[in-house]
């Protein structure tokens, strides 16, 4: 059964998929087939399913890379069989990451780079669970050493992925987030300190929040927290969640102070399938230096042939990504990079500009590499009926192939609906104008056809994307 499918399945479990045309060809859907069926057929049946899903460059919801070059696509193919785990049979791989994780420590401006420490992860979801595990440790070891209590641990934040409700959940750990409200959608100074105690593990502030691209104020967050410390000598450290900002920030607003310059900054994680520009399957965490990742933490493998330090959550992985991400780096460079997002940010801001046009929307994010990520968020202005929701215009926009999701902001803005568009390499400035163009008609389309269900959200019990 699927995590979410339990009915479907039950309904379906005798029910078949046949090759083509051919009945007699069929094998079950959901119980383990007993007979062989030739590569051809097998290769048919996953190919007619994947042909029925969008297309991924028109996917404008993912902050997700979904272009590569040919060299990656190879690269790719090579680490296939070479497991990054088995560092010692396959070291170069190994010696890859760690490349990867010194470059990334330069990047963030580590004080030491050399001695600074990280490790490469699935993605950023892995990367923010072993950040936000070294800090809980970190913190128990201070208050352990003291004698004091270390039962009621918080980790306190802005709006944040889910992967930080995730991880407090799993680890136990308090979440006090500060929610959004008018005319707040990132976390601001005095409301995170007021969430803050002896027991806080950490403030987690994002570089680019994901609701609205828009960067978190980690330099005037930590300003807080330094204060804090000078009356009342709390020192409480920050996590920067710069899953999206922290391969766009370098390159494009390299006077932005967000990174290790900030001394509170004791750890960041960031994805490199996104703006990293590395195929799905990677993302990266640097610790400011060796101190600040507890030992206990390390793992040390011997079955796989000498002394293998490991931290982290997952095992075996294919080293195709750490290769890919490795040959960005050198193959692009701080210009190619700031080439590669900077015309992200110029097609963004003729989006931005292309929706402001229409007069029917406020914009929520405008495109600037101070503020954010290459991106444009906007909403109905309030108050205003336009005869349709944003997820009629998402679902119409559908038909010409356009992915761009609706979904409801958070705390007292949960009624309020907001439609994103992440642009990434592979938007390109003419795509940008037939999607401004699909737009218009869409719109066009929902006024002279008006939607036979249009409720508010109180009416709809709650979904108002009816
Ligand atoms: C701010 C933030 N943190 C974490 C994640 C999780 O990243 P990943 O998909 O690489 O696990 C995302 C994904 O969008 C994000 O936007």
């Amino acid at each position: 059964m699927g995590l979410h499918a339990r009915e479907h399945v039950g309904d379906d479990l005798d029910s078949t998929i046949h090759v083509g045309q051919d009945a007699d060809k069929a094998l079950p859907r959901f119980r383990f087939p007993d007979e062989v069926f030739t590569p051809d057929d097998a290769m048919q049946v996953i190919e007619d399913e994947l042909m029925l899903d969008g297309n991924a460059r028109q996917n404008l919801a993912t902050f997700c890379q979904t272009w590569e070059e040919e060299n990656v696509v190879a690269l790719m193919r090579a680490g296939e069989d070479k497991n990054l785990i088995d560092k010692d049979e396959y070291p170069h791989p190994a010696e890859f990451e760690r490349r990867c994780v010194h470059l990334l420590a330069d990047l963030w401006n580590a004080p030491d780079a050399v001695n600074s420490v990280g490790t490469s992860a699935i993605g950023s979801s892995e990367a923010c669970m072993l950040a936000g595990m070294a800090a809980k440790w970190r913190w128990r070891a201070r208050r352990a050493a003291k004698g004091e209590p270390t039962d009621r641990p918080n980790l306190v934040c802005g709006p944040v992925q889910v992967v930080w409700h995730k991880f407090a959940r799993y680890w136990d750990v308090e979440i006090r987030e500060v929610p959004m409200a008018p005319g707040r959608t990132t976390m601001d100074p005095d409301e995170m300190l007021a969430r803050v105690d002896e027991n806080t593990i950490l403030v987690v502030a994002t570089l680019g929040v994901t609701y609205t691209g828009a960067y978190e104020d980690v330099a005037g967050l930590a300003a807080a927290l330094d204060h804090l410390e000078e009356t009342t000598g709390l020192d409480v450290d920050v996590h920067v969640d710069a899953a999206s900002g922290g391969f766009v920030a370098p390159f494009c607003a390299p006077e932005l102070p967000w990174d290790f310059r900030i001394e509170r900054v004791r750890s960041i994680s960031a994805s490199g399938h996104k703006f990293g520009l590395a195929p799905l399957g990677v993302g990266w965490v640097v610790w400011r230096d060796l101190a600040h990742l507890p030992e206990d933490l390390i793992f040390h493998v011997s079955y796989l042939g000498g002394d293998m330090p490991v931290f982290q959550i997952n095992f075996s992985r294919p080293s195709g990504q750490i290769l890919a991400q490795y040959y960005n780096f050198i193959r692009l460079g701080r210009a190619g990079y700031a080439e590669v997002h900077g015309a992200s940010y110029d097609t963004a801001r003729i989006l931005a500009d292309g929706i402001d046009a229409i007069g029917a929307f406020e914009l929520v994010y405008r495109p600037d590499p101070y503020d954010g990520i290459p991106a444009v968020t906007w909403r109905i202005p309030e108050g205003a009926d336009l005869g349709f929701t944003l997820y009629d215009l998402a679902d119409r926009l559908r038909t010409h192939g356009w992915l761009v999701p609706a979904y409801p902001l958070t705390g007292s803005l949960g009624d309020v609906t907001v439609q994103r568009i992440l642009v990434r390499r592979d938007l390109t400035r003419d795509l940008a104008g037939a999607l401004l163009e699909d737009l218009t008609a869409a719109m066009s389309h929902l006024g002279t056809h008006p939607q036979s269900v249009h409720m508010t959200k109180a009416e709809s019990g709650g979904f108002n994307h009816l």
